[in-house]
């Protein structure tokens, strides 16, 4: 079933009318939070350093994931690198247009099929995985769409310290705490469920390495984030 595009609605408003209602993420496992509308409009000086840093090392042709309103992208234009965007949703798409955004497209990465030096994947990167399950099928097309000698630059979180330590966890059945399920709302819309998925750099390590790729940390952030590089091996 076809998603309602949020993102789309809320940055068209925000864009076109200044209107900055911003988006709510809901989850069974905490209490909603809310993603404001101009973070997704933010400039380079804006970001956290590890995007900061995953722009500085992208090169070549680069394709960026999941490129919402495009201000990555934008900053990667100004510096003259090959950058195509996609997206899912149509609305974000077009304001990454609207801001300037070149080479932009309605795509799912899941049915990519260019030829990229480096694939960015930013702001929870590991999101678009959705759950455990899937990490060796996305690793996968990654391999299909990178060139040879090609990079991953990705972002995720490492969500274990959420877990209560006064309440050791001891059923050895429950998901992974980075495996979460969210649906996210805009004044009177909202998505259904969908799975997203945050990566311990241990464990995408340990993904990494089963699909024949090294793996880097390479800068951690302020609150468990961090940003890790994956090549494949020679
Ligand atoms: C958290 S937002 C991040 C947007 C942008 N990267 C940023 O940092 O501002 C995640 C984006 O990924 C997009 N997305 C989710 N699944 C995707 C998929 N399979 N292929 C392409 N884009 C996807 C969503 O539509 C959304 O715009």
């Amino acid at each position: 079933m076809k998603q309602k595009d949020i993102f789309g609605m809320a940055m068209k408003a925000f864009y076109f009318d200044k209107d900055e209602t911003p988006i709510t993420v809901h989850s069974p496992d905490f209490d909603d939070d809310e993603i404001a509308i101009e973070y997704l409009f933010r400039n380079y000086a804006e970001m956290p350093k590890t995007e900061q840093k995953a722009l500085k090392l992208a090169y070549g042709k680069v394709l960026d994931v999941g490129c919402g309103a495009g201000s990555h992208t934008l900053y990667l234009q100004k510096k003259e690198i090959d950058v195509k965007a996609i997206d899912t949703s149509e609305g974000a798409i077009a304001i990454a247009k609207e801001r300037g955004v070149k080479n932009a497209n309605v795509q799912d990465f899941y049915a990519e099929n260019g030829c990229y030096d480096t694939l960015l994947f930013l702001m929870n990167g590991t999101g678009i995985i959705g759950n455990l399950i899937n990490t060796d099928n996305f690793l996968n097309i990654c391999k299909e769409v990178l060139k040879p000698g090609g990079q991953i630059l990705i972002d995720s979180s490492d969500l274990s310290f959420l877990e209560d330590d006064e309440e050791p966890n001891n059923d050895f059945d429950r998901n992974y705490i980075g495996e979460i399920d969210f649906k996210i709302s805009y004044k009177e819309e909202q998505s259904e469920y969908f799975p997203w998925l945050y990566l311990d750099f241990d464990m995408l390590k340990l993904a990494a390495e089963k699909n024949n790729f090294n793996c880097e940390l390479i800068l951690e952030g302020d609150h468990f984030d961090y940003l890790a590089k994956l090549t494949l091996k020679k």
